[in-house]
């Protein structure tokens, strides 16, 4: 049985391990729970709360978009669609030149996966061992350990899985049969893994020698996350589509897939559809994060806290720390679980991941010294 945070019984479907924290508002970095507690949030609900909670701008963004058009579908011109597309595309990687909005970032990599599989017409995804892509049917194919929860009877297409970082095994599964390589450049939900400059740089080598098409799966380390607007910056690559979601709109749910102009070239009117992608409401979000990012230099400052994490919570039990910009996981000498109680009950959220011993820091791009200085004396207070 359920029980919802007022202790009563939940009409809610049992699927999800929650904690026992119930957030009643949010401010900038912390959060306020129901018994008056307060957290500091570096976990940002699964890294979607990218600036925070109660940002004036995305607040002002979305109030006024509401105001004037709550919504309306793909079957009509959106000059905010058009802003979000371009702003996006600007923000992006060079080559990228075209976006399709969704709303989350299975549907996106679905989407992305779909594309290649057209636009190739070869029967062969490769995917990295640990990714995680999403819950729909083509996401899970391509997404480590899905077996468990998947459900399908079979995967849609067939998946060859490369060791991570290895460039042997990679160089040998794409092929003239690969429709498309997919990878996480830094893998999230698998504890904060960055994919080696070799690896990616070889990934791109590999999949224009065999004409396979390369997607970024950029939903988590996206938008800002790594320091650079995408991974893709950070690594020096371009891929042929990438995707993104999560804190795309800051918290209201949206996911895009950009896509390279010979891909685009491609894909003819019919061929994708959607009813809520590209709506207004999300459209002016995206507007906004991007406009929020690019005009408080945030990208700076995610490298500078980066990099003193990275140094500073090497303390209590913490014995390595993985990962690039706020996407980092905390490599601990106990079950992390252990140590993410300790954090919450000195007022600290973060995550987990697949690795049972590493701890997942999500903070949104707003961060501060005085944040990362609380976390370390967390880390330093952190008693078995
Ligand atoms: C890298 C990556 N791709 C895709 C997804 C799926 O995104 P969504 O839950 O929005 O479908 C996730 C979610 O954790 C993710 O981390």
């Amino acid at each position: 049985m359920v029980t919802a945070g007022n202790g009563q019984d939940s009409a809610l479907l049992d699927v999800f391990s929650t904690i026992p924290i119930e957030p009643v508002r949010g401010d900038g970095v912390w959060l306020e729970a129901s018994d008056g507690r307060r957290y500091l949030d570096f976990y940002g609900g699964h890294a979607v709360a990218l600036l925070g909670y109660g940002h004036p701008a995305l607040v002002d963004a979305l109030a006024s978009q509401a105001r004037t058009l709550f919504f309306q579908s793909n079957l009509v011109p959106l000059a905010v669609r058009e802003r979000a597309a371009r702003a996006l595309v600007d923000f992006g990687p060079p080559g990228l030149s075209r976006v399709f909005f969704v709303n989350s970032g299975a549907e996106a990599n679905e989407n992305a996966l779909r594309i290649a599989f057209r636009a190739t017409g070869r029967p062969v995804a490769v995917a990295i061992e640990g990714a995680f892509h999403g819950r729909t049917a083509a996401a899970a194919a391509v997404t480590a350990g899905s077996q468990r929860w998947n459900g399908f009877p079979a995967n849609p297409f067939t998946v060859r899985t490369v060791p991570f970082n290895d460039v042997a095994a990679l160089e040998a599964a794409v092929d003239d049969d690969t429709a498309a390589l997919i990878v996480e450049p830094v893998q999230g939900v698998a504890g904060a893994r960055a994919v080696s400059r070799t690896f990616l740089s070889r990934a791109r080598e590999v999949t224009r020698r065999h004409r396979a098409l390369l997607i970024l799966d950029e939903v988590q380390c996206g938008m800002g996350r790594t320091g650079w607007p995408f991974a893709a910056q950070a690594y020096g690559v371009e891929p042929d589509l990438l995707t993104v979601a999560k804190g795309l709109g800051g918290g209201f749910p949206v996911g895009a897939l950009l896509v390279r102009d010979e891909v685009a070239a491609t894909i003819g009117r019919g061929d994708l559809g959607t009813t809520f992608g590209g709506g207004p409401m999300a459209c002016a979000l995206v507007e906004t994060v991007v406009a929020t990012i690019r005009e408080g230099r945030l990208l700076d400052e995610v490298r500078r806290l980066s990099a003193r994490m990275a140094r500073e919570c090497l303390v209590g039990p913490v014995v390595a720390v993985q990962g690039m910009g706020f996407l980092l996981g905390l490599r601990t000498a106990v079950p992390a679980t252990r140590v993410l109680a300790g954090l919450r009950e000195r007022g600290i959220l973060a995550g987990g991941s697949a690795d049972p011993d590493v701890v997942r820091l999500l903070p949104p791009l707003v961060l501060r010294d005085e944040h990362v200085d609380l976390l370390v004396q967390a880390l330093k207070e952190w008693t078995p």
